[in-house]
C-alpha cells in the first residue's frame, strides 16, 4: 500500500426530510447570504426549492437564486453566477441538485475570490481559495457531494475539463434518499453506472497489497448490483435508494481509493463523448468502460479474474484465466444493458466517424496517460472503436 492522506471534511446529513434543516447547516458553516443554485425543473416541481427557501428564511439567512444549470454544465452560467455573487455580496453557495449543479456551484465558488478567469482552474491552475459550498443532493451519481472535483464544459469549443482541490469539498451535504424517488429510470441507471465506474477507476491498479481497499471497492460494486435492479423495478423503494445514495458518496470521497495508484482513463475518454453529444456522463461510461476493460485486461489478467469471480460470481477457469477475465467484462456489460444503459455508439447516439475528432479533443498528442495502463492516442482510438461496435 502507498502512503496517503485522507481528507474528507464534509458533514453528511443523511435521511428523510433533512433538507428542511439546510438553513441551520448554512449558519453552522458561516453563511449569512446564500446563492441557491439549481438546475432545470425537477427541484421546482418536487417542491424541494420551496422547502429550501423556507428553511433559509427560518434561519434568518438571505438569498439570491440562479437556476438553469444543464447536465454537463457550461461555463456561461458560471460567469453569471460569479457576477451575481459579487453584486449581491454572497458568502455561501447552496447547490440544490445533482453533480452538474454542484460542479457549477464549485466553479462559481472558486471564481468569486479570483481576479482572473475561473477557466484557468480547468486548465492548469490549482484552486487555493473558494467560497464555502453546501449541497442538497437529488441524484446518486457523480459523488460531487463529497469530492473535491468539478467538471465544466467550455461552450466555445465544447471542451469538458475537470479541476480538483480540497478547498472544493462541500462543507455539508444533505442527502435525503426520498428526493431521488422522482428520478426517471434512465437517470437512476446513469447514476448507478457512474458510481460503479468511480470504483473501477480505483480498483484497476498496479499497487499490490491493497486488500482493504479492494474489499471496500467490491462491497460498493456488490451493493450496486443488488440495489440498482430493485430501484429500477420499484422507484419508491426507500431502502434501496438509501443504499445507492450512500454507495455513490463512498465510491467517490476516495475512501475506497487511498493508498493505491488509480487509472481514470475511462472518465477522460467518456468526457469527450458527453462534451460532443451532450449525452449523460453515466450513459457514456456504460459504452466506454467495458471497452476500456477489453482493451487493457491482458495487462493484469488475474486482477480481472478477481473482479469476475468476487463481483460477478464467475467460475474461475484455471486452465485459461483469460476466459474468466472476459466473462467478468461480459457480465458487467450485460448488467449495464439490463438496467437500460446503451452499450455501443448507436445506442448512445454517437457516430464512429467522429472517432478522429474525439481523439484529437482528448488532446494527448504524442503523450500517454493513465495509471493502470498508460494509453497513447492510438490506444484511445482503438477503445472508441471497440465501444462503437460493442455487442452483448
Ligand atoms: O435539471 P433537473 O431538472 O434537475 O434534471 C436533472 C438532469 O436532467 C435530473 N435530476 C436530478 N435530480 C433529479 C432529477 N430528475 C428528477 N428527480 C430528481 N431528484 O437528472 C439529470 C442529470 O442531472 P446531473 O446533475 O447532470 O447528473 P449527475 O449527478 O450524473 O452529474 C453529471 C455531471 O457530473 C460530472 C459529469 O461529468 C457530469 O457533467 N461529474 C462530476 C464529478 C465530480 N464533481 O466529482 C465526477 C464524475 O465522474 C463526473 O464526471
Ligand atoms: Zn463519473
Amino acid at each position: 500500500m502507498n502512503d496517503f492522506n485522507f481528507y474528507s471534511p464534509t458533514e453528511f446529513v443523511f435521511g428523510k426530510g433533512r433538507e428542511n434543516d439546510c438553513g441551520k447547516y448554512v449558519k453552522k458553516y458561516g453563511g449569512s447570504k446564500v446563492l441557491i443554485h439549481y438546475g432545470g425543473q425537477s427541484a421546482i416541481k418536487s417542491g424541494l426549492l420551496d422547502r429550501v427557501r423556507t428553511s433559509l428564511e427560518q434561519s434568518g439567512i438571505g438569498y439570491a437564486e440562479l437556476g438553469g444549470v444543464k447536465p454537463n454544465p457550461h461555463d456561461t452560467l458560471v460567469y453569471k453566477g460569479i457576477d451575481l455573487c459579487r453584486s449581491e455580496n454572497i458568502d455561501f453557495i447552496l447547490a440544490v441538485g445533482g453533480g452538474s449543479v454542484i460542479d457549477s456551484a464549485k466553479a462559481i465558488a472558486i471564481g468569486v475570490p479570483y481576479e482572473g478567469d475561473f477557466w484557468d482552474f480547468y486548465c492548469t491552475k490549482r484552486p487555493e481559495k473558494a467560497l464555502p459550498v453546501g449541497t442538497v443532493l437529488t441524484i446518486a451519481a457523480a459523488g460531487s457531494e463529497g469530492s473535491g472535483d468539478s467538471v465544466i464544459t467550455k461552450q466555445d469549443g465544447m471542451l469538458k475539463r475537470a479541476t480538483g482541490s480540497d478547498v472544493l469539498r462541500p462543507k455539508f451535504s444533505i442527502m435525503d434518499p426520498q428526493l431521488t424517488q422522482t428520478l426517471p429510470a434512465y437517470q437512476t441507471a446513469c447514476g448507478a453506472t457512474d458510481i460503479m465506474a468511480h470504483v473501477f477507476e480505483r480498483y484497476f491498479t498496479n499497487t499490490t497489497e491493497v486488500e482493504i481497499t479492494d474489499r471496500l471497492c467490491e462491497a460498493v460494486l456488490l451493493t450496486m448490483l443488488k440495489e440498482t435492479p430493485r430501484v429500477i423495478a420499484d422507484p419508491d423503494n426507500y431502502e434501496a435508494r438509501a443504499n445507492i445514495m450512500w454507495a455513490g458518496t463512498v465510491a467517490h470521497t476516495n475512501i475506497v481509493g487511498v493508498g493505491r495508484q488509480q487509472d481514470w482513463n475511462s472518465h477522460g475518454i467518456e468526457h469527450e463523448l458527453s462534451a460532443l453529444y451532450d449525452c449523460a456522463h453515466g450513459a457514456g461510461l456504460a459504452v466506454i468502460m467495458p471497452a476500456w476493460m477489453e482493451f487493457v485486461y491482458k495487462h493484469n489478467v488475474m486482477r480481472f479474474c478477481q473482479m469476475a469471480t468476487r463481483v460477478f460470481g464467475c467460475e474461475m477457469d484455471f486452465e485459461n484465466p483469460e476466459n474468466t477475465a472476459l466473462a467478468g467484462i461480459r457480465a458487467f456489460r450485460r448488467f449495464l444493458h439490463d438496467i437500460g444503459m446503451p452499450i455501443n455508439f448507436d445506442e448512445l447516439g454517437a457516430n464512429q466517424q467522429d472517432i478522429p475528432k474525439l481523439v484529437e479533443k482528448f488532446g494527448l498528442g504524442d503523450g500517454r496517460t493513465g495509471g493502470f495502463v498508460a494509453l497513447s492516442s492510438d490506444d484511445v482510438a482503438q477503445i472508441y472503436q471497440i465501444a462503437a461496435n460493442a455487442k452483448l
